[in-house]
C-alpha cells in the first residue's frame, strides 16, 4: 500500500520542515480548552463521531487489554469501549476532565480511570499498556513529535499505538487553505496543516498502516506497531 500520494512528500527536509505554520505552547492550548469545555460535545461531538466509531471497530480489543486514551477530553470515546478492557484516560485540562467525569458516571461506565496529565510527559513507565490511542489529539498538542514518542514508549512491545486526526491535504490547493486557516483554528483547539509525512520522519516512525476513515476523506487512521 503507497502511504503518500506524492514524491513531494519524501523531499530531505521532512526531518527537519516546521510541522504547521503556527506554533502553539501549552498554557496556550489548555486555555483554548478550559474556554470550549462547556460546547465541546456540541461543536465536536456528532461531526468528529464516525471517526471514532471506525477507530474502536478496529481496535481489536482483546479482554484483559489495557489501553491508554491520550486526551480523553471529555470522555466521549468513554462509553464506547469495550467493557472487558481497562482504560485510562488522560487530558491536560480540568475543565474538559470534569466534563469526562459526569459522563462516565451518567453512563455507568466502570472500566475507566481519569488523569490529569500531560501528553509530553506522561508518568507511566516503559511497556505498560497494549494499545495506547489518540483521537483528535496529535494536530492539537504544542508537540506531536514528543507525544508520539511518549505513546510508543509506554506502549507494551506487541502492542499498537494509534492516531487519528486531520493532517494537511495532498491536494496543493486545500493545503494552502489549511496554511492559511491554521492561525485561526488554533484558538478553536486544532492546527489545520499539521503535516503527517514531516511528522513521521520526525519521529522516526513508520506506521503499519494509513487509513482515510469517515466523510469527507480528511481524516486518518495511523496505526504503528510496536516491535
Ligand atoms: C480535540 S480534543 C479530543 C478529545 C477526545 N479525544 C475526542 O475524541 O473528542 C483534544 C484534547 O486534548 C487535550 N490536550 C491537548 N494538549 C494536551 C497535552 N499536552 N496533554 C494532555 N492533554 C492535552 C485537550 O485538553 C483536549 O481535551
Amino acid at each position: 500500500m503507497a502511504l503518500f500520494e506524492r514524491e513531494e512528500d519524501f523531499r530531505s527536509d521532512a526531518a527537519s520542515r516546521a510541522l504547521s505554520v503556527t506554533v502553539v505552547e501549552n498554557d496556550f492550548v489548555e486555555r483554548v480548552y478550559e474556554k470550549i469545555a462547556r460546547v465541546y460535545d456540541l461543536t465536536f461531538g456528532p461531526t468528529l463521531h464516525p471517526g471514532r466509531l471506525i477507530a474502536l471497530e478496529g481496535m481489536g480489543i482483546k479482554p484483559g487489554d489495557r489501553i491508554l486514551e491520550v486526551g480523553v477530553g471529555t470522555g466521549i470515546n468513554a462509553p464506547l469501549y469495550p467493557r472487558h478492557c481497562h482504560v485510562t484516560g488522560i487530558d491536560f485540562s480540568a475543565k474538559m476532565l470534569a466534563k469526562a467525569r459526569e459522563r462516565v458516571e451518567r453512563k455507568g461506565v466502570r472500566n475507566i480511570r481519569l488523569m490529569e496529565m500531560d501528553a509530553g510527559n506522561l508518568s507511566f513507565p516503559d511497556n505498560t499498556f497494549d494499545i495506547v490511542y489518540a483521537p483528535y489529539v496529535i494536530s492539537v498538542v504544542s508537540d506531536p513529535v514528543r507525544v508520539v514518542r511518549e505513546m510508543s514508549r509506554v506502549c507494551k512491545p506487541g502492542g499498537k499505538f494509534i492516531v487519528l486526526n486531520h493532517f494537511k491535504s495532498a491536494n496543493q490547493v486545500a493545503a494552502k487553505m489549511e496554511r492559511a486557516i491554521s492561525p485561526f483554528t488554533v484558538h478553536i483547539g486544532f492546527k489545520a496543516d499539521l503535516d503527517l509525512p514531516g511528522f513521521l520522519a520526525q519521529a522516526n516512525l513508520k506506521p503499519v498502516s494509513i487509513r482515510k476513515v469517515s466523510f469527507p476523506p480528511i481524516w486518518s487512521l495511523v496505526t504503528f506497531h510496536k516491535d
